[in-house]
C-alpha cells in the first residue's frame, strides 16, 4: 500500500525485509555492524549512525559510504538524533525499521566504589539514548502506520549482573521503556520490542575481565558465547513484516542462559 504524507515521506508498508528502509544505529562495530551487513545482504536499504570516529566518518546520508549509507549521530543529544533521523527520512522517504545497538559497558566496578557520575554517563547513553531514538523515529513510523523499533537491553537487565550495577539497571530500565512504548503504540501499526543477549563476542564484550567472562561462560547451557552474526539473524526476524503481533516483548538470545 502506498500513501503520501507529510512532504518526501511515503508510506509504503513493506511486504518484507527486502523493501524494508533501516537505519541501524551503533552500526560501526558489534551487532549493530553485523545487523547493518545483515539486513543489506537481505535486500533492504540500510543507513549505518554511530559517533563519528577516524572509523566513522558520517556525514549527510545523501553521500555514499564504504559500508553503505552512513551518518553520525550521538544518542545521548537529541539535536544530533534529530538531524541524522531526519536526514534519513528525507533520503529514505520514510523509516520502516530502526535499530537502536549504541551502548556501552562502562567500568567494571563494585557498585561501592562506582562514581555517581559514572553511573549517570551509562545510563545516559544506554537508556537516556534509547528515549532520545524513540522520541525522534516514532512519530514518522506512528504517521506512516507502519514500524519496528527495536532496543537492545542484556540479560543483565534481567539477572543483573555483580559488578556492572549501572549497565545493569540500564538495561533493566530498556525493559520498561520499551513495555510502555509498545502500549502506547500499539494501535499505530508499530512494534517496540528488546533484544536481551547473554554474551555476544564483540568489542564491548572484550572489555569484560577475563574472571567474569568465564564465571558467565559457565552459565551458558550451550557452553560457548553468541557471535553478532546470531544476533543480527534473530533480529532480521524481529524487525520483518513477519513479526507483527508481538509488541512489548523481550527476545532472549543467550545459548539457553536466561530462564525467564
Ligand atoms: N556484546 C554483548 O555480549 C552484549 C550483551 C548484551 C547486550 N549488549 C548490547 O548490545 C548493544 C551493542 O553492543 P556491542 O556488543 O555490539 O558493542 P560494540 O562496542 O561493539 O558496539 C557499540 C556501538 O555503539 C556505539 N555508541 C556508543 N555510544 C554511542 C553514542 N553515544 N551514540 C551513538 N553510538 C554510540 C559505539 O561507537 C559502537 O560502535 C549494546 O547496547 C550492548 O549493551 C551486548
Amino acid at each position: 500500500m502506498t500513501s503520501e504524507l507529510a512532504p518526501g515521506i511515503i508510506s509504503r508498508t513493506p511486504g518484507s525485509i527486502a523493501e524494508s528502509r533501516c537505519l541501524v544505529i551503533g552500526a560501526a562495530s558489534g551487532i549493530g555492524l553485523a545487523t547493518a551487513e545483515r539486513l543489506r545482504a537481505s535486500g533492504a536499504v540500510v543507513i549505518g549512525a554511530d559517533l563519528p570516529s577516524a572509523r566513522w566518518s558520517g556525514g549527510r546520508a545523501e553521500s555514499s559510504h564504504a559500508a553503505g549509507w552512513s551518518l553520525a549521530m550521538d544518542v545521548t543529544d537529541p539535536r544530533s538524533v534529530r538531524a541524522a533521523v531526519s536526514s534519513a527520512l528525507r533520503t529514505l522517504g520514510g523509516l520502516d525499521v530502526v535499530v537502536n545497538c549504541a551502548g556501552i559497558l562502562g567500568r567494571v566496578a563494585s557498585a561501592l566504589t562506582t562514581p555517581v557520575e559514572e553511573f549517570d554517563r551509562i545510563l545516559k547513553i544506554n537508556l537516556t539514548g534509547a528515549f532520545i531514538v524513540s522520541q525522534a523515529v516514532l512519530p514518522a513510523m506512528a504517521e506512516a502506520g507502519y514500524g519496528r523499533l527495536l532496543h537492545i537491553s542484556s540479560t543483565a537487565g534481567k539477572e543483573g549482573v555483580i559488578n556492572m550495577p549501572a549497565y545493569s539497571a540500564s538495561k533493566a530500565g530498556i525493559l520498561g521503556l520499551v513495555k510502555s512504548l509498545a502500549k502506547e503504540f500499539a494501535l499505530s501499526g508499530v512494534t517496540v520490542n528488546a533484544l536481551a543477549p547473554g554474551n555476544v563476542m564483540t568489542p564491548l564484550f572484550q572489555e569484560v575481565p577475563a574472571e567474569q567472562q568465564a564465571a558467565q561462560a559457565a552459565k551458558i547451557p550451550m557452553g560457548r558465547f553468541g557471535t553478532p552474526a546470531e544476533a543480527a539473524a534473530l533480529i532480521e526476524f524481529i524487525v520483518s513484516p513477519a513479526a507483527s503481533y508481538t509488541t512489548g516483548s523481550v527476545f532472549d538470545l543467550s545459548g539457553g542462559r536466561a530462564t525467564y
